[in-house]
């Protein structure tokens, strides 16, 4: 009997990757069992990456998938399905970081992924991973999919509103700006430091960006709605972090202190989640290297809101949420290794 849990990191070389092994390396109940690389392979983690972690890198192939516990998949979109597939029948637990596993609908991934699912009978089994939303489904859950970066800020900003139907309009504006680190390491021309620094700029603005599909879904889920985004992300001249600015409008019956009172009760108990003072606002200063959500509440006028909310894209947009996840799988405390 093993006193850690072995975990294999699939994509190790990415930015959720590197990440996942940062946590997981001070993690007191898991130990690196795998890390594998595309590009990589045969050479030694710390050859191809700035740091000391000093772990072999192995194709997806060469995977011991059924000698680990929890797989981490951290691959492009499309890429992850079958390799999830592959762990579950080796008998190990999936937590997927990319979008495979977020649409309930297969239909509504390959509309807005432009492709057919890889994996769609896995689709029923799937959790969604957002702890705050699903907690008891995910202690059971053998995959997990772990939601999007922009959909992690935009649904805990503005979950405790919408499971209570207090939205007037329920055409939401949401306005968010990420960190680089957000589109991957692979380069490109967007993400490029010249084109980056000193600039800030918007992308896929209205109605065009992936994450809108996963956040209406989740919002939708509520029964509360139905609800549409607009939905405007920027590229934020910094390493990490997201934070979302959202306009709401509230029925008539919701009192400044009924909105302040939905929020601090809904996540009371939240190890995570902090919903700041009146007064105060939410920024990426609180949150950056941490798997915390910061929530700020504004009053504009009677019955009008503006909602912040800030998270580290890789930690709680990613990979401490992946860990988050891991925890609740295997029954462990769920803060375990996430809190520093
Ligand atoms: N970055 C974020 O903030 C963030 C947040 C939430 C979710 N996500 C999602 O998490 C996933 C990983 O994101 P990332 O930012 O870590 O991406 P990344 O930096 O681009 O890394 C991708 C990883 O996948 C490997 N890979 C790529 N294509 C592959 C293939 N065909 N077969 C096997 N391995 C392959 C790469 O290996 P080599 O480079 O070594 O070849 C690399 O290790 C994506 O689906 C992304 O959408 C990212």
């Amino acid at each position: 009997m093993r006193d850690k849990v072995r975990v294999g990191i699939i994509g190790a070389t990415g930015y959720t990757g590197y990440e996942l092994l940062r946590i997981l390396r001070r993690h007191p109940a898991a130990e690196i069992g795998f890390c594998t690389s595309e590009s990589y392979a045969g050479q030694r983690y710390r050859e191809v990456f700035a740091c000391p972690y000093d772990y072999p890198l192995i194709a997806v192939e060469e995977a011991p998938l059924g000698e680990v516990d929890v797989v981490f998949l951290c691959l492009p979109h499309g890429v992850s399905a079958p390799v999830a597939r592959r762990t579950l029948e080796a008998g190990a637990r999936a937590i997927d970081l990319s979008a495979d596993f977020r649409l309930r609908d297969p239909a509504a991934y390959e509309r807005w992924y432009g492709h057919k699912h890889e994996a769609p009978e896995l689709l029923p089994v799937a959790v969604y991973g957002l702890p705050e939303l699903y907690r008891e489904r995910i202690r059971g859950a053998q995959l997990v999919a772990n939601p999007g970066c922009y959909p992690t800020s935009v649904i805990l900003g503005l979950w405790p509103l919408v499971r209570d139907g207090a939205l007037e309009r329920k055409t939401i504006i949401v306005d968010s700006k990420s960190g680089v680190s957000g589109a991957g390491r692979g380069a490109s021309l967007k993400t490029h430091f010249v084109e980056v620094n000193e600039n800030f700029a918007p992308y896929s603005v209205g109605y065009s960006h992936r994450h809108v599909s996963e956040m209406e879904q989740e919002l939708n889920a509520s029964g509360t709605g139905p609800y549409e985004l607009t939905f405007s992300p920027h590229l934020l001249p910094v390493n990490r972090g997201i934070l979302s600015t959202m306009y709401v409008w509230l029925r008539e019956d919701w009192s400044a202190q009924r909105v302040r009172e939905c929020y601090e009760g809904f996540y009371a108990n939240e190890p995570f989640v902090e919903v700041l003072p009146l007064g105060q606002l939410a920024s990426l200063a609180h949150v950056a290297n941490t798997n915390r959500c910061v929530i700020s509440i504004s009053p504009v006028r009677a019955g009008h809101y503006i909602i912040c909310s800030a998270i580290d894209n890789l930690v709680k947009g990613a990979s401490g949420q992946a860990v988050q996840n891991m925890n609740l799988m295997l029954g462990f405390e769920e803060r375990l290794g996430l809190e520093y």
